[in-house]
Parts: structure tokens; sequence; C-alpha cells
């Protein structure tokens, strides 16, 4: 079957191509290389991207944050995010990331957290433009591989008219290879709906890739992201965060083909696979943190999922976790349930 009408061609960004051009949002505690690999293994994403990794932390060396920089081949292409207040920490963070040369670098101007912005990193950016011009000229000047910059509406802040445009032909100008934007302001945090008819304005005021984000749940809803705005990329995160064959399902239907929904075996080899590279890698505490959030995820939509995240948020040893999920599902398989 051929590809619906509308759909567009493979990404590139610089000289890497994005195909199928379906993007995994790089999300703060959850886009780890773990989950990268997950996610890649299920099939279907174009590019993953880091958590976003503060550029202080990174040049003076800080280990828990260098430990995060960690990436293998199999999880390419793949974006590193770095954000921060200072130009010049900024232009040194992005010479690390080029001696570790992913596929791209990406610049985060959209975090609308409160402790980012006092810090006046994240999304504050959009209400200093020459601040963040500067970091961008910097950085650029450091990369020889591709520079996407991510950013939102504007801050949303009384007096501060939404800039996206502004930021866009900045970025543009200079020598930004893509940009990505959440249709929503910082000061809306998650609230609302995102406005894509935005995405549509910025498509087409630049030359440049843009790759549109927020609200894309469905396989549907990328479709029309594509069709109604135009968008050379869609990134997706929350969604992916209860379900991570989105991807899978969403590629399938840019190709105009359908795909089955994974059986139970299927997930639960997943949530198999996931665990034991969480028991390995990761001291015990760290360990079930991620056990009890991953899982508390992965379960949704499983027979009796809140009765077995109770008894889960009970467990104390991360190796209680796998006995109690198998029981759990042996249990309900034999109610047939
Ligand atoms: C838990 C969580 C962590 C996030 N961390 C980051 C981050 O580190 N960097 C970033 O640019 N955006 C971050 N975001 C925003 C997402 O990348 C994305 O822009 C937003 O969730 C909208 O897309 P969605 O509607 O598909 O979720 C985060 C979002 C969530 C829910």
């Amino acid at each position: 079957m051929n590809a619906p009408p509308g759909v567009p061609p493979p990404l590139r960004i610089g000289g890497v191509t994005i195909d199928p051009p379906l993007l995994l949002a790089p999300m703060a505690g959850v886009t780890d290389h773990h989950f990268r690999l997950i996610v890649r293994r299920i099939g279907g994403v174009g590019l993953v991207s880091m958590e976003f990794l503060p550029a202080a932390a990174m040049v003076r060396g800080i280990e828990p944050v260098l430990r995060k920089l960690h990436f293998t081949d199999e999880e390419r292409p793949l974006a590193i995010q770095i954000y921060g207040r200072d130009p010049e920490e900024m232009r040194r963070s992005a010479a690390i990331v080029e001696r570790l040369r992913p596929d791209v670098c990406d610049i985060n101007m959209g975090c609308p957290a409160n402790k980012i912005l006092k810090n006046c990193a994240g999304a504050a950016l959009m209400g200093d433009l020459p601040r963040a011009a500067r970091m961008i000229a910097l950085c650029r000047r450091e990369l020889t591989i591709p520079l996407t910059v991510k950013f939102r509406l504007g801050t949303g802040r009384t007096g501060e008219p939404l800039n996206y445009l502004e930021l866009g032909r900045i970025c543009e100008d200079l020598g930004v290879d893509a940009v990505t934007m959440h249709a929503r302001t910082a000061k809306q945090m998650y609230r609302g709906r995102a406005a894509w008819e935005h995405l549509a304005r910025l498509k087409q005021a630049l030359r440049i890739p843009v790759i549109g984000n927020g609200d894309v749940r469905t396989p549907d809803d990328a479709l029309r992201m594509f069709a109604e705005t135009g968008v050379d990329g869609v990134m997706i995160g929350r969604a992916v965060l209860t379900d991570p064959f989105v991807f899978r399902r969403t590629a399938a239907a840019l190709a105009g083909r359908h795909v089955a929904e994974p059986t139970p075996a299927e997930r639960l080899e997943l949530i198999r696979t996931h665990f034991r590279w969480i028991l390995r890698d990761e001291p015990p505490r760290l360990a079930l943190h991620k056990l009890r959030s991953f899982l508390g995820r992965y379960t949704h939509g499983l027979p009796e999922g809140r009765a077995l995240r109770r008894r889960i948020s009970e467990l104390d040893a991360p190796e209680q976790f796998l006995p109690a999920l198998e029981q759990h599902l042996l249990a309900h398989a034999a109610s047939g349930r």
C-alpha cells in the first residue's frame, strides 16, 4: 500500500537522515539509556533523545551527569540535549558533546520548570533573545555535528508576546539545522491544548526543517499533525510513557500499513528485559525508584493493573519486582481475567 497523501519524506537534519520522521521527546527521568534502547528495539522511531543535561555540571565533570551521557550505537540516530544560562558554559558543554559524537546536539529553550526558569535557562531564554542568540552562535561554532533547538511558543508572561517566529528565524540565520516546537507557552506548562496552528505558521516562515510537538497520543494524531501543519517531523513524549509501542504503530500508519497490537507475551518480555537491565546497572536505591516508576507506567492496561501497582508500591527490594509481576500475570491468566 502507498503512504497516504500529505505524509512527508524522511527528515534530514544536517547530514543525518531521520526515517521515519518520528522522534522520541527528551524526558527527564525517563529517556535514559535503557528506555531509549527499549523504544529502539520495539521499532518505528527515527531519532531518540537523552533527557536534558545541565551544561554547568557537564563542564565541572559532575559524575552522575557524566554517567548519563553514556549511549551505544544501537540507539542511533541519537540527540544529546543540553541546557544552561551562560552562553560560554553552553559552548564548553557543546564541545564535550562534539567529542562524544552523537548524531545531533540539541539546545533546550523550552523547559518551563520553575527551578530552571529562575536560573534563566530553558524557556526563560525566550524572554532574552539576545542571550539565546549568543548561546546558539557559540555552540554552533563548536559543533560539526547537526545542531537543533527546542522551544515553546513563548514565555507566556504578561507583556511578552509569543516570539517563536523570531526565535525560529534567529536559529535559521545562525546555522541551526532544525527546530522543534512544543506548541504551548512556558506558563501553560502542560495545561490546555497544544495550539498546532502555530506549528503551521513556523513551518511557513522557515526553510530549515520544523519538528512539531505537543499532544500527539495516537498514530491518527501524528497523521493529523503532519497534514494540518506541514511539519517535517513529529515528536512524541508523554504517550510513550504508558505505550512504548506507539512509534511502531505510528510508523506503520505513515507507511499505510497496519500492525498488530503487541501481545501480552511481548509486553511482558519487554518489561522483563528492561528490569534485567535496571537490576544489572543501577545501584539498589535508584533501581528501586526506577522499577517502581517504569512498572507503574507499563502496567496501564494490564488486567488488574491497579492491584499490581498497589502491590509493587509495598515492595522494598529490587529483586522482588520480577517475581511479583510474574505471579500477578500468572494468577490473572489462570483465572482467565
Ligand atoms: C516527565 C517529562 C520530562 C520532560 N523532560 C524534558 C527534557 O528533559 N527536555 C525537554 O526538552 N523537554 C522535556 N519534556 C517535554 C517533552 O519533551 C515534550 O515537549 C512535552 O511532553 C510535549 O509533548 P507530548 O505532548 O508528546 O508529551 C518533558 C516532559 C515530561 C512529561
